[in-house]
């Protein structure tokens, strides 16, 4: 049998977004080799549907596999919703880790506050995401928050500025987003605007 341990372990994710999650598995593991798939050419992912999501995140996983991954992580909320299930049953040696929202830490340090989930689209629509909301709805009070077209910022290299302020300030400026105490970020790309997100 072939010793796996040098082998990378593969993060993927529809574009920059997963960086986010490297950064932290680097802290952790810095004695591990790691290799980075952003399927920019087919982002972004959130706005697609689920059967898209799944064959786009399948071919990703394959082609990681073909260049030696030990193990996935789909650092990606939208395409572990879509595909994660799925491809354990498919890659039953594979170790496949997937990412969601971080509703629990957000729900049990704010009792009976307003939480906002910024995601895409697709996320919050998933039985995934609607499966958790539903275990910690007794704690808090979760509104979902659609960021349809927000990734792109990110994508562009757009951190911050008026245009990516003004884009923040129509999702969030709703009735329903008013007197939030906290907003879990639930895209990995929502990570590297969250100065803005705060400042707004
Ligand atoms: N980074 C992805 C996520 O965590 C989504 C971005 C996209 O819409 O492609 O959901």
């Amino acid at each position: 049998m072939i010793n796996k341990n040098n082998n990378p372990i593969a993060f993927l994710d529809s574009g920059v977004g997963g960086i986010s999650v490297l950064n932290e598995a680097i802290k952790m593991l810095p004695e591990e080799n790691y290799i980075y798939f952003g399927d920019s050419k087919n982002a972004p992912y959130g706005t697609r549907t689920t059967a898209e999501v799944r064959e786009l995140t399948e071919r990703n996983v394959e082609f990681l596999l073909n260049n030696g991954a030990k193990a996935v992580v789909i650092a990606c909320n939208t395409a572990t919703s879509a595909a994660a299930e799925y491809l354990r049953n498919k890659y039953k040696e594979l170790p496949i880790i997937g990412v969601e929202p971080a509703l629990k830490p957000a729900a049990l340090d704010n009792e009976e506050k307003k939480i906002l989930v910024m995601a895409t689209p697709m996320t919050l629509a998933e039985k995934k995401f609607n499966t958790l909301m539903a275990g910690y709805e007794k704690y808090a009070r979760i509104v979902p928050v659609p960021c349809g077209g927000l990734m792109e910022f990110v994508e562009a290299g757009i951190l911050d500025g008026q245009e990516l302020e003004e884009f923040l300030r129509k999702i969030l400026a709703k009735d329903l987003c008013k007197d939030a105490e906290a907003v879990v970020l639930g895209c990995t790309h929502y990570p590297f605007i969250k100065e803005t997100i705060i400042k707004v």
